[in-house]
C-alpha cells in the first residue's frame, strides 16, 4: 500500500515549499562530479512536481539556487545555469499537459541572458494554466527580498503614495516577491541539514518544518507523502492553546 492512500485529502497543505539539498553529497557518494548530482536532482523535481499536481496541491515553491550559491566554483555555477535553461526548454510541454503554471521569485537580473529569456517564455507559455502553481526560487534570498520590499515602501512613502501608519502586515506582504501566493503550510528540507539558509524567512513564520536525511536526488513521491502525513499529524496552534483549538472546532 502506498502512503498516498493514508493521506487525508481534505487536509492537504495548499502550499509546500522545499529546500532541495544534497545533490553534491549524493554525487560524491558515487564518486562523481557535483554536476552529476544536479542532473539527477532534476529527476526528483519532475517526480515531485508531478506528485503535487496529482494530489491537487495549489502551490509548490522550490529553492533551486540561492543568492549565496553565486559564490560556488565557476564551473558549478555555469553548469547549473545550462541545466536550468535546458530543463525549462524541455519541460514546458509537460507543464502545459499537466496544467501547471510557472512562476519565478528571486533576483532574476543576475541570471544569464539566455536563462532569463527561457524563463520569460516559459512563464508566458504556461500563464493560462489553472492547476498547480510551480514557484521556482532562483537567485533568491530572503534578506534580499525583505530589503527590496523595504526600499520600495520607502520610495512609496517619499512619493506620498503611502503613509507610514498604513504599513500593515498585509501591505508589507504586497511588496514581497511572494505577494501572489499564500504562506507555505509545510516546508521540507532534504539532506539532513537543520537550517533555513535564507529561504522565505518572513513567509515561514507559522509553517510546519520537516527535515529528512534523504538526499534530494533520492527524494520521490513516497517521501513527499511521508512528509505530508507527518504534517497531518501535527497540531497547528498559532499561539493558542490546544484546548482552545478543540472548542474552536465545535
Ligand atoms: C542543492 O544541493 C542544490 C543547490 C544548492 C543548487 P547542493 O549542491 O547544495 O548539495 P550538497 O549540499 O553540497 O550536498
Ligand atoms: C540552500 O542550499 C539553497 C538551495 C537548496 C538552493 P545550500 O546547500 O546552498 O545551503 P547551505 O550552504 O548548506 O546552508
Ligand atoms: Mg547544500
Amino acid at each position: 500500500m502506498s502512503l498516498k492512500d493514508k493521506l487525508d485529502m481534505n487536509r492537504l497543505p495548499s502550499h509546500i515549499a522545499i529546500i532541495m539539498d544534497g545533490n553534491g553529497r549524493w554525487a560524491k557518494e558515487k564518486g562523481e562530479d557535483r554536476l552529476f548530482g544536479h542532473l539527477h536532482g532534476v529527476e526528483s523535481v519532475r517526480n515531485i512536481v508531478e506528485g503535487c499536481a496529482e494530489l491537487g496541491i495549489q502551490y509548490l515553491t522550490l529553492y533551486a539556487f540561492s543568492t549565496e550559491n553565486w559564490d560556488r566554483p565557476e564551473n558549478e555555477v555555469s553548469g547549473l545555469m545550462s541545466l536550468l535553461v535546458d530543463t525549462i526548454r524541455k519541460e514546458v510541454p509537460t507543464l502545459n499537459k499537466n496544467n501547471i503554471r510557472l512562476h519565478v521569485i528571486g533576483e532574476v537580473n543576475m541570471l544569464p541572458e539566455d536563462a532569463r529569456a527561457e524563463l520569460n517564455e516559459a512563464i508566458a507559455e504556461t500563464g493560462k494554466n489553472t492547476g498547480l502553481n510551480l514557484v521556482m526560487a532562483l537567485s533568491y534570498s530572503s534578506r534580499w527580498e525583505i530589503i527590496n520590499a523595504v526600499k520600495q515602501i520607502a520610495e512609496a512613502v517619499k512619493a506620498g503614495t503611502i503613509i507610514p501608519e498604513e504599513i500593515s502586515q498585509a501591505v508589507f506582504q504586497g511588496y514581497l516577491t511572494t505577494s501572489r501566493f499564500p504562506d507555505p503550510e509545510l516546508m521540507i528540507r532534504t539532506s539532513g541539514e537543520y537550517r533555513i539558509s535564507n529561504f522565505l524567512l518572513y513567509q515561514l513564520a507559522y509553517s510546519e518544518l520537516y527535515f529528512t536525511p534523504t538526499l534530494w536526488p533520492d527524494f520521490r513521491k513516497e517521501n513527499l507523502y511521508e512528509a505530508i502525513l507527518d504534517f497531518q499529524q501535527r497540531e497547528r496552534r498559532f499561539g493558542k492553546t490546544g484546548e482552545q483549538l478543540k472548542t474552536d472546532r465545535v
